[in-house]
Formats: structure tokens, sequence, C-alpha cells
């Protein structure tokens, strides 16, 4: 990324490298951009916005508005934090799903603070960080794929990919939820919730947080060697199972804020991809009933 400054305005610059397959990505994400930015006028979908592109010396330069860090930089988020973050970033995926796109990569690194400014605040005579604003915006469209384009059977970053996905059993909007389900965990835990770089061991670590995974899915996978008499194969007494066990642990609820937090991650950390819930669906969870009576009607629509 590079910043340029032209008539006092500040924007962003992606400039990609020349090379087939980057050129490829970068003329897709201009061409998603450039549908989900006009169908959203006013600016009311936390997308970023892309203010043009041009091409220099064989190099693809997209030009963004300029945001700040991303939320990735600020982890652990309270419960109230998380609210008001994914209330938006739930919004704007969901805009994304009603236009027939999937986003395919959403991880705290892809979303991004509007502004980075901040205050110190003390608190207990500990100085602390604390962001003027919570507004934030989903990037990177890169692998946003429409309902029908070709479907890449391998997506997503390891640690926010849906067990459908890692289990070649077909994806579509319902593996962005499996994301987000992810990443906010990841807001509210501060760190990864499956810290893990083997697909065998990642299922083997869902299993620890949200119970066994459904044999008719395990039934259904072309992935064979991740089963054995219906179940996943995996080895309870092993070292590996040490390490995942530590990592991992069944979600506990605390305090009752954080009961429906949990259960709404609940209904999107759901194995099953048709009994997941749809991101407008999640809107209508009593976790965001304070968004709901503190805005207006009219941001559901
Ligand atoms: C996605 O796939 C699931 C499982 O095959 C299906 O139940 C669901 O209706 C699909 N959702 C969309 C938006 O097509």
């Amino acid at each position: 990324y590079l910043f340029l400054v032209d008539r006092d305005e500040h924007v962003a610059v992606k400039v990609v490298r020349n090379i087939e397959c980057f050129r490829n990505v970068a003329k897709s994400e201009i061409s998603v951009l450039e549908e989900i930015n006009s169908l959203d006028d006013d600016n009311r979908f936390a997308c970023v916005r892309m203010l043009d592109w041009f091409e220099h010396e064989g190099h693809i330069c997209i030009v963004f508005e300029l945001l700040g860090v991303s939320t990735f930089e600020f982890l652990p988020f309270s419960v109230e934090q998380i609210r008001q973050m994914a209330f938006q970033i739930f919004r704007a995926v969901c805009f994304l799903h009603r236009n027939k796109l999937t986003h395919t990569d959403l991880k705290p690194e892809n979303i991004l603070f509007v502004s980075s400014a901040y205050d110190y605040e003390t608190v207990k005579r500990w100085r602390r960080l604390t962001l003027r604003s919570l507004d934030v915006k989903v990037v990177d469209f890169g692998t946003a794929t429409f309902d029908h384009e070709h479907h890449e059977s391998l997506i997503s970053t390891r640690h926010y990919r849906a067990p459908e996905v890692i289990l070649d059993l077909g994806w579509n909007q319902s593996c962005d939820v499996w994301s987000l389900g992810c990443v906010l965990m990841e807001f509210y835990l501060g760190c990864t919730l499956f810290p893990t770089h083997s697909s065998k061991e990642h299922l083997a670590m869902m299993e620890k947080v949200l119970g066994p995974i459904p044999p008719h899915l395990l039934r259904q996978t072309r992935k064979q060697h991740y089963v054995l008499h219906e179940r996943l194969d995996w080895d309870e007494q092993s070292s590996t199972d040490d390490y995942v066990r530590t990592h991992c642990k069944p979600l506990k609820k605390a305090s009752e804020d954080e009961r429906q937090l949990f259960d709404l991650l609940g209904c999107m950390l759901e194995y099953d991809a048709c009994r997941r819930i749809t991101l407008e669906e999640a809107l209508w969870h009593p976790f965001f009933g304070p968004m709901r009576t503190k805005k207006s009607k009219n941001c559901f629509t």
C-alpha cells in the first residue's frame, strides 16, 4: 500500500504485482467493487469504496478511500464493542449475500477501522488506548465470488475456513457466516479460536469446542482419509490431542451479556451449512436488540 496526497485528499492505493494470477485477482476485485459500490450509492453499507483504478507499467493500481488500522491490531474487544462492530459487519456482508456474492475471506485483518484516532484513558491506574470510533469497513474483495461463477474448492484463510470447505462438500454464502463466527470469537478471546495449520487437527479442534461432527457430513465427504467408522479419525491419546485439548475448550458462558453473544455464536458455528443461521436472521438475534432500539427501523433495509 502507498499513500498519496491529492488536492488535500488522502487515499490508499493498492499496487498489484505484475504477475498473471495477481492481475486476475485484481481485475476481479475491481469488477466486484464497481458492482457493490454502485448498488450502494449512499454508502449505507460498510464495504470499502473504490475511488478509481489505473495501470502503471503493468501494475494494476486500485485507489481506495483511506481507512485506519485493522481490527486485528486492537484485539480483544468487550461484548459491547463486539455488538457495535458485528452489527455493521453483518449488515455489510448481508448486503453482499443479497446481491449473490460470497466474500470467502473474512478475517480480522480484512475488517478495518474507518479511523485509527485514539485517546488515552486511565482505568485503575492503567493507561489504555481507546479508539474514538468503532466504525468499521469490510475490505479485500479479490476472492469474492458471484453465485454464477466457478467456486474454487479451497477458499478462506485456514483459521476461518468452514467445515464444508475442509470436507469438500461445496459451499455458498453460509461459509461467510462460519468465518464471521470465528472472527467474533477472536474479537472476544483476543486470539484465534482454532490455532492450527492442518485440516485434520482443525476438525479435531472444532470437535473440542463444538462437539462431534454430524456423521451425515462425514459420510458425504470425499475426504475419506479424515474419517474412520463415520467418525473423525482422531487419536484421543496422542500428543497432538494434548495440544488440541489445551488450546480448544468448550464454549462456556459467564455473564448474561456473554450468554447472548455465545448463543448467537453457537448458531453461526453450526457444522451443517443447511442449518446454520443466515446473516439476515442473525441481525434479528436478541444480541442485537440494543442496536435495534438505538437506531431507526430502516437500518435493516
Ligand atoms: C447454501 O447451502 C446450504 C446447504 O447446501 C443450503 O441449505 C442453503 O439454502 C444455501 N444458501 C444459499 C443462500 O443458497
